[in-house]
């Protein structure tokens, strides 16, 4: 596959088929993803992957904490709180047409938390992966650690795989802390979702929209 087909082909998958993904194949694209490039080398992520008896004790020990209406202080803002346009708009537009998709009225915020909560079910994803990186990380290495994660999503293409980054993970630091053993320097930044998309879902033909060429570039002396 090409590198084009792979970016072309990779779209947030949000449910997957209940079908293993091998450990080998697991190995395999960490081992060519640790490739990536990041400032002065640091290499700065460490990654945690989860299948079977982990993932499902993770899984479990959300479900009752949503269940019985527990929250964690978040480990990061994921988005400004003041976002302004036009990225407000474009996180607008993506949430409308990704509830459209489902059938969650705009009003149907009970809807709405349902889906949200599917992302702590890994979407049914066999594996899930969480990213973690030292406190002390500046922007700079945030920019690396999702290097990393690009050239994660990108090979899972090349082996038929897909994959679901998932920053929703953020609002759950200590449960994650707990099931991971994470010290205190280290902070949780993002899951993954990984695994073989189900083709029959409709989830699955959200196509996310992009701005033009002209809106976010600008070319100089050409
Ligand atoms: C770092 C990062 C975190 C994300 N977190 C979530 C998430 O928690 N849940 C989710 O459903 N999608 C998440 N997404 C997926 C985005 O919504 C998606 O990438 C965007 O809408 C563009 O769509 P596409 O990936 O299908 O091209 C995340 C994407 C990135 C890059």
């Amino acid at each position: 596959m090409k590198v084009s087909e792979a970016i072309s082909s990779r779209m947030t998958v949000r449910q997957f088929l209940d079908r293993p993904v091998p450990k080998d194949l697991i190995v395999e694209i960490l081992e060519a993803a640790k490739r990536a490039p990041s400032g002065g080398n640091l290499q700065p992520w460490t990654v945690h992957v989860l299948t079977g008896d982990p993932l499902k004790a993770l899984i479990d020990d959300i479900d009752v904490k949503l269940k019985a209406g527990v929250i964690e202080e978040p480990e990061y803002n994921v988005y400004p709180p003041d976002l302004v346009d036009p990225y407000r708009s474009r996180r607008r537009v993506l949430g409308q047409a990704l509830y459209d998709l489902i059938g969650v009225p705009r009003e149907d915020l009970p809807g709405k938390l349902k889906q949200l909560s599917r992302n702590f079910r890994f979407f049914d994803a066999p594996v899930g992966l969480f990213f973690v990186l030292h406190r002390q990380m500046e922007i700079g290495q945030y920019a690396d650690v999702g290097m990393f994660m690009e050239n994660i999503m990108l090979l899972a293409r090349e082996h038929g795989l897909d994959t679901c980054p998932q920053e929703a993970w953020a609002r759950w630091p200590q449960t994650l802390k707990e099931h991971l053993s994470l010290k205190d320097e280290e902070m949780l930044f993002c899951g993954m979702a990984i695994g073989y998309r189900d083709e029959d879902a409709v989830i699955n033909r959200l196509v996310s929209e992009r701005e033009e060429f002209e809106k976010f570039v600008t070319l100089h002396g050409f």
